[in-house]
């Protein structure tokens, strides 16, 4: 029938204009939905004859079956235009290199610090490792430092909120120190040690961080003496820094918890800081007193201790400016250590 023709046309041509699924199944109410012109034709049939209402009835039901074929051939022709459309916009070229996962490397201060570590221990020095959060004891009062000494003022030191077993403030370490009495407290001698850590001061500048590292070394036994601290120091710079074109100097000092006490110089003989004299470490004779702090008679031991800043050392053997690079976790200045 003419006009059944003309409604499935219709109905094709509505189905194909619909660009997306929403507009198809607008239209598909349209035609047969329970207002729409199938369902209209459909309730007309009760007005007709027997006979008729049988042959009109079968032909609107074939053009409704086309419409529903129409509808679900549209429906699979958005969908896969849907889906061909995620996967161009997912695509990725198969053809690119992929993506490594990158290697981590050592940060250069731990680098010194292995470097340290290695060089020290080729000649017989044990490794210690303590807290960082230390007791007024420990960090102070064994090393001899007196009671009203600026480095216990709070303008120094970080305090933490937390009493020790004598009622005084726990602290964060302002340097590795406290390590020589925790560990000469514990061993027997000879007491020959070094003890790398960070530690922590109010201080915020191109050279001074508040957190830092320091390598202490400590060695006592009998007849341990400033000379071997000279040879066993002036070896380590002639190693660390892989010449023997440097030369070391031990200026006097003070520190409470030796005596005499230096500050170990060096000066390289090539390079950017050629003559230059470049402070170093702080060292000197272990004080008696702090050696009796150890537990031990200080007539009859005696020995050395020093304590270097580990980012100082990095700073000179490889030519860095300012020790703020080292915490700043930039891949460009990590990257040209490893
Ligand atoms: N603890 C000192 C500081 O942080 C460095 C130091 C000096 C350590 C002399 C020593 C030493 O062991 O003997 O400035």
């Amino acid at each position: 029938m003419n006009d059944l023709d003309a409604l499935v046309r219709a109905a094709g041509e509505a189905f194909a204009a619909a660009a997306e699924p929403a507009a198809l199944e607008n239209e598909k109410a349209r035609f047969l939905g329970k207002a729409g012109s199938v369902t209209e034709l459909l309730k007309g049939l009760a007005k007709l004859a027997p006979e008729e209402k049988k042959a009109q009835g079968a032909r609107i039901n074939a053009a409704k079956e086309a419409i529903e074929a129409l509808l679900a051939a549209r429906r699979a022709q958005l969908a896969e235009a849907e889906l061909n459309a995620r996967l161009a916009a997912e695509s990725f070229d198969v053809t690119l290199p992929g993506r490594k996962l990158s290697a981590g490397g050592i940060h250069p201060v731990l680098q010194t610090w292995m470097r340290i570590e290695e060089i020290f221990g080729s000649i017989g020095f044990d490794v210690a490792d303590g807290p960082e959060i230390e007791s007024d004891w420990h960090n102070f009062t064994a090393l001899n430092n007196p009671e009203n000494h600026p480095a216990r003022s709070m303008q120094d030191t970080f305090y933490v909120d937390m009493k020790d077993a004598d009622g005084k403030p726990l602290m964060l370490r302002t340097h590795t120190s406290p390590m020589q009495v925790r560990y000469a407290r514990m061993h027997k001698p000879p007491i020959k040690v070094i003890a790398p850590g960070r530690t922590y001061r109010v201080d915020s500048d191109a050279t001074h961080s508040p957190m830092f590292h320091q390598v202490e070394g400590l060695w006592i036994d009998e007849d341990i003496s400033f000379a071997d601290l000279k040879a066993v120091y002036t070896d380590f710079l002639h190693r660390f820094f892989e010449t023997d074109d440097l030369q070391v100097r031990f200026r006097p000092s003070f520190f409470p918890f030796t005596e005499p006490s230096a500050e170990i110089d060096m000066m390289f003989a090539t390079g950017p800081n050629k003559g230059k004299w470049l402070e170093i470490s702080g060292a000197g004779q272990v004080h008696p007193t702090v050696v009796r702090n150890f537990g031990l008679d200080p007539e009859r031991y005696t020995g050395f201790a020093f304590g270097s800043g580990i980012e100082r050392l990095t700073m000179l053997r490889y030519g860095v400016n300012d020790l703020r690079l080292f915490f700043e976790g930039d891949l460009r200045f990590l990257q040209q250590f490893n």
